[in-house]
């Protein structure tokens, strides 16, 4: 904490928050390579959580560059502030009582420790673990074939890193899974924790109020 800093002590605590929207405050952190299936499988996964009743929402690489994060590349430095950014905001989100939902390659094992660290909710690392082969050939954006051309620097599993999680929390093959398979497993999870309604105290609202859980 900055010297000249006082926090401010919200009175409203994660235990009323989690009792107002019926689960507790999260981050379900999706890394993956670009194509792996992190934004539509968030999009699909904020949409069929809102349907059950669910607060959730999602904070996604593309969008973010486009504001907050306009003033960064992508060099090991740039991304680590990109992370380091939205790691803080998806905190300031989960406190707020929401179930955040974010989609950014974030390659470096490092920067994801970080944006856990941050987190004072539960912080759930998901690996949507594409192959880069099955991520070349799909190439929504022509972005791998500017790489390969080397028109496009520092593309991640091409000419830039990408360090797999060794112990995620969950994994979500998209290589072998469609889209509606791996979003069921994706619910499966979110519901399995987070019951919706479950008195507050219970396992799934303890752990709001006890960022160590
Ligand atoms: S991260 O590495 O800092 O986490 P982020 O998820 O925000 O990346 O942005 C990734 C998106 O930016 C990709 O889906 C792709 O559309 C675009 N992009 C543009 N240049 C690159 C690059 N050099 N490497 C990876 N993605 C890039």
């Amino acid at each position: 904490m900055k010297p000249d800093l006082t926090p401010v002590v919200h009175t409203l605590d994660a235990t009323t928050r989690a009792t107002h929207y019926g689960h507790p405050g999260a981050v379900l952190w999706l890394t993956g390579l670009s194509a792996s299936g992190k934004s539509s499988l968030s999009m699909a996964l904020e949409q069929a959580l809102m349907a059950r009743g669910y607060s959730c929402y999602v904070l996604d690489g593309d969008n973010l560059r486009h504001g907050l994060n306009a003033n960064l590349g992508f060099s090991p430095a740039g991304r680590s502030e990109n992370i380091r950014r939205v790691g803080e905001v998806a905190a300031l989100f989960a406190d707020a009582g929401l179930i955040c939902i974010t989609a950014f390659i974030s390659p470096y094992r490092a920067d994801r420790a970080r944006a856990r660290q941050s987190c004072r909710s539960q912080f759930h690392e998901i690996h949507v673990a594409a192959s880069l082969a099955t991520c070349e050939a799909r190439d929504p954006k022509g972005l791998y074939r500017k790489a390969r051309s080397g028109e496009l620097q520092d593309f991640t599993g091409i000419s830039a890193p990408y360090e797999a999680p060794e112990h995620p929390d969950l994994t979500i093959d998209t290589t072998s899974d469609s889209l509606p398979a791996s979003l069921q497993k994706l619910l499966d999870y979110v519901i399995a924790h987070y019951p919706l309604g479950a008195p507050a105290g219970s396992a799934g609202l303890a752990g709001a109020a006890d960022p160590t859980a």
